[in-house]
């Protein structure tokens, strides 16, 4: 069976890992704080902060903006159920809005869900392909927009207008424009989870591009300090002879990052761009070429108008099929011994925002990306045999299934 998105596991992440066990300190540290620091050199975001996966570094993002009870945030209806739940957790509500067929969130629909409620706007960059941030931020910079936003703490004053958090889990190592995913709005939120470009098995990176006046050090040392409980002293700090002392001065979260966890993601970025990252372009490339070659077979967006995907996932989409039929594809393609996915449910089709009135007529095109996708494996240690192996099952699973 060719797994669907084993991790890299490869001698300098062991000896990465080994060096942070033989090391005597295993939990945040050193190593997550070298992490934090390629993150930062990679992106060109200068302050990175690194906790335990993308989910919670929204949900403190979102919080530290002071979104709650009674706010709005827009996100796609196209995307993990983490990017609603970080909102619903601090008590706002997701107003969701249809994707356009590069999965990313429709910008022509942003500015009519746009109104007083509105606090922040978390665009998805699923498979690793960005949003249109230019589009999305000059829409909440627009004066029309700002007219419209009703600061409710000294933090929303200072922005003054919608606060944009992309939700980066996928597109570490994407570019628009020249320039890097995680340095294209306020704040953007990698996801280093086992099945991520970059894992730490669990984990996730916050980039803070806050514009002036906003001190994004200053914002980095405070949210760390809301990441280990509120706490002034970090455990490492405080394991030094004679520091013992702290106070508590915020009703913080635990929600920091590890340095056994870090360790493995930090030999992972050092040959990520040079190395892991161009093996996935090429897979992507193997990909596109053996289907180009069907009408039947929509390519995912990768790279188009200055914007470059990070190859996370492919994201087959058959043209004129059923979603019925779509499962009966992929059973076959199980069957010929290919693990393969579908990234993703749309959120109005799951139970909890079913019962919460979302309702998935609304958002047509999410739900046709959603009926004709299947997602095939792009991961480094994918052999060219193995590409082999999946388009020949994906090509005689679609024969087995439509033309038989
Ligand atoms: C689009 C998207 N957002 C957020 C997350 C949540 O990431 P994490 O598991 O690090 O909390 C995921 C995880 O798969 C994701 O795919």
């Amino acid at each position: 069976m060719i797994p669907f998105s084993p991790p890299y596991i490869d001698e300098d992440v062991i000896n990465e890992v080994l060096d942070s066990l033989n090391s005597g300190w295993i939990t945040t540290g050193p190593k997550v704080k070298a992490l934090e620091k390629e993150v930062a050199g990679f992106t060109g975001v200068e302050n990175v902060l690194c906790v335990n996966s993308a989910t919670s570094a929204m949900m403190l993002m979102l919080h530290w903006f002071g979104v709650g009870s009674g706010d709005e945030v827009i996100i796609p209806a196209y995307t993990y159920c983490a990017t609603a739940l970080a909102v619903m957790h601090l008590g706002a509500v997701p107003v969701m809005a249809d994707c356009d067929e590069n999965f990313c969130i429709d910008v022509t629909k942003l500015k009519k869900l746009i109104n007083e409620k509105t606090k922040a706007v978390v665009p998805v960059d699923i498979g690793g392909y960005p949003c249109d941030y230019d589009e999305i931020n000059n829409i909440v910079s627009s004066s029309e927009v700002t007219a419209l936003f009703r600061p409710a703490n000294e933090v929303q004053s200072k922005l003054g207008r919608i606060f944009v958090m992309s939700d980066s889990a996928h597109s570490i190592g994407a570019f628009y424009k020249g320039k890097k995913s995680g340095s294209l709005c306020d704040v953007s939120v990698f996801s280093f989870h086992a099945v991520k470009n970059v894992t730490t098995a669990e984990g996730g990176a916050i980039c803070l591009d806050l514009p002036a006046p906003f001190d994004n050090s200053e914002i980095y040392s405070w949210l760390r300090l809301l990441s280990l409980n509120g706490q002034t002293k970090d455990a490492f700090t405080k394991s030094k002879g004679g520091n013992w002392k702290y106070d508590i001065v915020y009703p913080g979260f635990k929600i920091n990052l590890n340095d056994l966890c870090a360790a493995v993601g930090l030999a992972q970025i050092r040959k990520y761009s040079d190395d892991l990252l161009i093996r996935r372009k090429e897979i992507f490339g193997k990909y596109n070429s053996f289907f180009s070659e069907f009408d039947w077979a929509q390519m995912p967006p990768f790279q188009n108008s200055g914007r470059e995907s990070s190859y996370h996932i492919y994201l087959l989409r058959i043209n004129g099929i059923s979603e019925e039929q779509r499962d009966s594809i992929i059973d076959q393609i199980n069957a010929r011994g290919v693990a393969v996915n579908v990234h993703f449910i749309p959120l109005p089709m799951l139970k909890i925002f079913r019962e919460r009135n979302y309702d998935i007529s609304n958002f047509p095109v999410s739900y046709d990306n959603y009926s004709r996708v299947i997602t095939l494996p792009v991961y480094p240690q994918l052999s060219d045999n193995d590409i082999e192996t999946v388009i020949k099952a994906v090509k005689e699973s679609y024969e087995a299934v439509i033309l038989s």
